[in-house]
């Protein structure tokens, strides 16, 4: 059973028309990937996929029995058989076998055998789920006859030719003691080794071929060529599971023996395989086996657990089309389906509106799911994900879930697709994403609660007004207590003096100095002010930049596009973020109240206050109006570092002609950026000539 799958909620109240249509488009996708998998054998969904929506099907075929389909595959075995090879029908059905997904249904199978076997001892055989496909192999006087493949289970290909072509299975049986039966049906797995599979793929790399996806469709692929040459090139093996029918008898007990003596026949078994003496047993061996999967020769899917007495095996029978003596025991889900109830858009603390799915609670990898980021609006439309929509929900190596894919197929209309709001959820302000941003954002930067704490953060930060102090945990404190919505209330605070002193260890002293510092903070340039404002896109230099063109702030955010593009560093998408800002309502707010206070504007002199002082800056590219080092000479003097390695300290990186690597480095670490004209106009507007 697939765990904690909700459709059953998701259904109620939905009518029949409805509920037959969701198991028609379950019907028509698995046969769709059925005929990908068995008779292309191209297949397009993972395996585990593939179960997935096999249960969910069979889940509301549990539901709604009435309404269950004819044509439903839940009640036949596998796929059709391809036309192209002889059928040959099996002796002895190839039969499929139970599932369990976690210790509660390993037990609920041990009840069952034991049940059905009262005051019998129950030993279980545990062998490796092998990742591959099922073939019988013929054997008359101990030389290799046939090899069929399971095909529906009734009947399957004649695939003689290529099985003879499997370097690791006897075509001819020997024993040490002389004794080979007259008639032996060995069933096993084919499939490719994780190593020869590397192998494979490296081979088909450099002549430019097709690559597999995994080892199991290589292995099919293989099988399925009509020329033997071709099966012969592929690294195939074959590993004994089972034996369908001996004649004579070879009068063995159990499962585990009968496996042994395949090998003295000489048949490969696989590389591990238990005998438990207790369903505890086997389920610490599942667990051991878990943890080794990846060290193992071959792909696995999961243990299959048996038991090993052969003469329990048959009291126990059959039931339909599955054994009663054996099931597999799945590896747990890294994939689940689920279904999408929401999408909502989350507000960052700079800013950024991000989608979250809000799924049914699904386990995936033994952890319930019940939201996943999107990411952005561009992945909602990759994805087309809409509100009602069926989805793959993976979990990757670490733990954050992610939606991998959609099933479009299955969707019963009607769904609610997604849109990027216009408004922030949080403060109303207008949501903006630039062409060529894959972000969007909330505008209210100053006014939004979901960037408070960041805008008063940055605001008050030592490169901004420098407001010393105002620590994060003043700065919650204050916000808690309502003193602080916004940036604004910073310049009120002299009013609630009373209230600070009543803040855990604020004494009078602490409420002096921050209040003294607010005072002092007052006094400040025109640039550090733009940049405490934390406009998107406006960092240190742009500000200065920005103080540089623009005399006062009024004139900043009355300016239009085409003027703020004339300042060195200002591109389009930069003077958009700045136009926003500005516009924003709330901003607007926010900006009033702080320009009602008396700041005294200061003039900064470039050359005593060594404007770059401290910050690390590369040149790269050839330069035409000026040599590196006359460059060089004029960022040191205005107090800069010039390094010859890009870092994530980088300031800025100056990028003259074919500049190369170093640009894509820069570019990738989303640092700052200058052309040759950009830098000598910011250059001049520090003050600095370029004919000295
Ligand atoms: S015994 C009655 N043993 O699993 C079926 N099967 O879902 C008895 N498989 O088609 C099968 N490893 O291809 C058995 N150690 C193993 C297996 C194994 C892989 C596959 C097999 C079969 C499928 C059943």
């Amino acid at each position: 059973m697939i765990p904690a799958f909700l459709y059953g909620d998701f259904m109620v109240g939905q009518d029949t028309a409805q509920i037959v249509s969701q198991m028609r488009k379950f019907i028509q996708l698995l046969a769709q990937h059925n005929h990908a998998y068995y008779v292309m054998d191209q297949p397009t969904i993972t395996d585990h996929e593939y179960d997935q929506l096999f249960h969910q099907l069979k889940d509301l075929e549990q539901q709604y029995p009435d309404l269950m389909q004819s044509d439903t595959p839940t009640q036949v075995v596998g796929g059709k058989a391809l036309a192209k090879f002889t059928n040959v029908v099996h002796a002895v059905p190839m039969l499929s076998l139970g599932n369990v997904f976690n210790r509660d249904d390993l037990y609920a199978f041990a009840r069952r055998v034991e049940e059905r076997l009262p005051g019998q001892t129950i030993h279980y055989d545990v062998e490796l789920k092998l990742d591959g496909l099922a073939v019988s192999l013929w054997y008359e006087q101990g030389t290799l006859i046939r090899g069929v493949t399971r095909g529906d289970g009734e009947s399957g290909e004649d695939i003689t030719q290529n099985i003879k072509t499997i370097r690791n299975l006897p075509k001819q049986l020997h024993t040490q003691d002389g004794v080979i039966p007259q008639l032996l049906e060995v069933r096993g797995e084919v499939l490719i080794p994780k190593s020869g599979f590397e192998r494979l793929n490296a081979l088909h790399e450099r002549k430019g071929e097709k690559l597999f996806a995994n080892p199991r469709n290589a292995a099919a692929g293989s099988l399925r060529q009509l020329d033997p040459e071709i099966a012969a090139s592929r690294p195939l093996a074959f590993y004994a599971y089972s034996v369908a029918q001996c004649e004579p008898n070879h009068g063995l007990d159990t499962m585990h023996a009968t496996l042994q003596w395949l090998t003295t026949l000489g048949f490969q078994i696989a590389e591990r395989q238990y005998v438990c003496h207790s369903i505890e047993e086997v389920q610490a061996r599942y667990e051991e086996i878990q943890q080794e999967r990846a060290d193992l020769a071959v792909e696995i899917d999961g243990m299959v657990i048996k038991v090993d007495d052969l003469k329990q095996q048959k009291q126990l029978g059959f039931l339909s089309r599955e054994p009663r003596f054996a099931t597999a025991y799945k590896f747990p889900a890294v994939a689940a389906l689920t279904k999408v109830i929401q999408i909502d858009w989350q507000v960052g603390r700079t800013g950024t509106l991000t989608p979250v799915a809000r799924l049914e609670p699904v386990l995936v990898g033994g952890v319930t799911v019940s939201n996943v980021t999107l990411h952005n609006i561009g992945e909602i439309y990759r994805l087309d994900i809409r509100i009602g929509d069926t989805v793959s929900v993976y979990r990757t190596g670490d733990v954050i879930p992610k939606v991998e894919r959609v099933w479009h197929d299955l969707r019963v209309e009607p769904l609610t697709q997604v849109t990027l709001p216009e408004h922030c959820p949080i403060c109303e302000s207008p949501v903006v994403m630039p062409e060529g941003e894959a972000l969007a954002r909330c505008s209210g930067g100053l006014y939004c609660s979901a960037q408070r704490v960041e805008a008063i953060r940055h605001f008050v930060s030592r490169k901004a007004m420098d407001i010393e102090g105002l620590g994060d945990r003043w700065v919650e404190s204050l916000l808690h207590l309502d003193l602080l919505k916004d940036v604004s209330d910073i310049y009120q605070l002299h009013q609630h003096q009373s209230a600070l002193l009543q803040l855990d260890k604020m004494g009078e002293k602490s409420v002096q100095n921050l209040l003294d510092a607010i005072e002092k903070s007052k006094t400040i340039t025109l640039a550090r002010f733009i940049y405490a404002l934390g406009i998107r896109g406006v960092g240190e230099t742009t500000a200065r930049m920005l103080a540089n063109t623009f005399p006062s702030i009024e004139h900043l955010r009355q300016a239009d596009i085409d003027a703020l593009k004339k300042t060195p560093d200002v591109g389009h998408i930069t003077a958009e973020w700045i136009i926003d800002f500005f516009q924003a309502k709330h901003n607007i707010e926010v900006l009033d109240k702080l320009l009602a206070v008396d700041f005294v504007w200061e003039q900064h002199t470039v050359s005593s206050q060594q404007p770059l002082n401290g910050e690390s800056w590369v040149l790269t590219g050839t330069l035409s109006t000026l040599t590196r080092e006359q460059a060089t000479h004029m960022l040191q003097a205005l107090g800069a570092r010039v390094s010859g390695s890009i870092s994530s300290k980088t300031k800025c990186l100056v990028a003259g002609e074919k500049a190369g690597s170093k640009l894509e480095k820069a570019k990738k670490l989303e640092l700052q950026i200058l052309s040759e004209d950009e830098f000598i106009a910011f250059m001049q507007s520090h003050g600095q000539s370029i004919d000295g």
